[in-house]
């Protein structure tokens, strides 16, 4: 019987590991076994510093006490409440918190535990506003070359990251995308928004006019395309697809599950760019990273056309077992007030200037293509070794490990975003280590 087996502490069998090339790791594994601050502690006793804040999630850097304290009170409180049909308050007050800080227009919170499932809830929010307002004939989808939105049916298909689609059959029927916005030949080095490239949210144009604007629900973009390696949008570009959209009655949707919660310098993108979809997704840094939990926000229109029909009715025949849990939601709240209290997207924002020329400075160094920044978020971009796409950036990964400072890489790109919380020196000694980095690279 498997309960008789003898479980060995360093079998790395068992584990499939996601996104990881296993076989590798599992002949040479980089293990963490504690983490404070801006420091992981590896396996061998080592100090790694957090380039990338976990996954993109840790913002406001590890083991801060007032969410761990706060996720041990609840689970001694009230571990678990049934998500639907009945409620709890966190839940209530983290939908509250994040309607204060969010801009405006957003004034309601749907519950997911991932980025994955905030995206399949905006998605299906989408086609179910546009039937439940007679507009049952807008079912296409529409999203962009190199998008990422995570790794379920709906966010794959819409996504645009060539390896995440083409082993997993025929995805969503009716779905288009949008040509990307990386312009290397234009916009190399650029610091912040690119220059060039806004017309090419004009692309919506000849969607529209191929398959008309009745058949199309929604747009999903990400304001900065984080996973595929950093790419900005180049000045008005969002402007522009709002512009298209609101014009032929399509929702716009940002995926902010990166650019939520500061990373920017503001709450999310779309107060950075002064651009405001219709629906705003977002997971990660919502709890810190520290327990699983996505989340859609969405306008009054959105919301208020649910709210017809008789009362003793489920207006919305979506959910999650864990949307909206209690330990989730307390982590979350504790998250938003470590933000404020510590001014931590105020932070990142008084940093970015520093961070840029810091991260700029690395131009001239071999390989290095091009380099890309805004907020606390930096990409370098490396040529690739020639019949070996992606080599040079994994070497780049391991040897950083080496000296001790976790990087993020995807292509040939590595992509780089601390916890809000760090400061000059540590800017310093991230940007030092990676210098020796990429000098040594082959
Ligand atoms: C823009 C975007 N959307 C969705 C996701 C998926 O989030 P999760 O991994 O929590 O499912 C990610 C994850 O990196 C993301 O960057």
């Amino acid at each position: 019987m498997a309960s008789d087996r003898k479980v060995a502490p360093n079998d790395l069998s068992a584990f499939w590991m996601p996104f990881t090339a296993n076989r590798q790791f599992k002949k040479a594994p980089r293990m963490f076994v504690a983490a404070d601050g801006l420091y992981y502690t590896t396996a061998d006793g080592r100090q790694v510093l957090d380039g990338t804040a976990g996954l993109w999630c840790c913002n406001a850097g590890h083991n801060r006490p007032k969410i761990t304290e706060a996720v041990r009170a609840q689970v001694g409180q009230l571990d678990y409440a049934p998500a639907f049909q009945m409620g709890h308050p966190k839940a209530f007050e983290l939908a509250t918190a994040l309607r204060e800080m969010a801009p405006a227009p957003f004034e309601h919170v749907f519950f997911t535990n991932s980025g994955s499932e905030a995206v399949e809830t905006a998605l299906k929010i989408a086609l179910a506003w546009h039937r439940a307002r007679g507009e049952g004939s807008r079912t296409r989808l529409i999203g962009r070359e190199r998008g990422y939105h995570g790794v379920n049916f709906g966010g794959i298909s819409v996504g645009g990251i060539v390896n995440n689609r083409r082993f997993f059959g025929s995805l969503l029927t009716g779905v288009d995308h949008l040509p990307h916005t990386h312009l290397p030949e234009k916009n190399a080095f650029t610091r912040g928004q690119p220059e060039h490239g806004a017309e090419l949210a004009d692309a919506l144009e000849d969607i529209v006019a191929l398959h008309g604007a009745e058949t199309i629900a929604a747009v999903i973009v990400e304001p900065m395309a984080g996973s595929t390696g950093v790419l900005l949008p180049p000045k008005g570009y969002l402007e522009r697809l709002r512009e298209i959209t609101a014009r032929h009655g399509i929702l716009l949707i940002f995926d902010e599950v990166i650019t939520g919660f500061g990373r920017l310098g503001s709450s999310f993108a779309a107060e950075h760019f002064n651009v405001m979809p219709d629906m705003i997704t977002c997971a990660k840094g919502l709890t810190n990273g520290v327990i699983p939990m996505g989340a859609v926000l969405v306008t009054d229109a959105i919301h208020d056309a649910f709210m017809q029909g008789p009362e003793h009715m489920i207006e919305l025949f979506h959910g999650y077992t864990y949307s909206g849990n209690p330990v989730a939601s307390a982590a979350g709240l504790a998250t938003l007030e470590t933000y404020r209290e510590e001014g931590l997207f105020e932070n990142a924002a008084a940093l970015a200037p520093c961070w840029e020329d810091a991260l700029h400075a690395l131009k001239g160094l071999p390989h290095v293509i091009d380099i890309r920044n805004m907020g606390l978020i930096g990409a370098i971009e490396l040529e690739p070794i020639p019949g070996a796409p992606t080599k040079r950036a994994f070497q780049a990964f391991l040897d950083a490990y080496e000296r001790d400072l976790l990087i993020r890489t995807t292509g040939d790109i590595i992509a780089l975003s601390p916890p809000l919380m760090i400061d000059r020196p540590r800017i310093e000694e991230l940007f030092g280590k990676l210098a020796e980095v990429l000098k040594n690279l082959d």
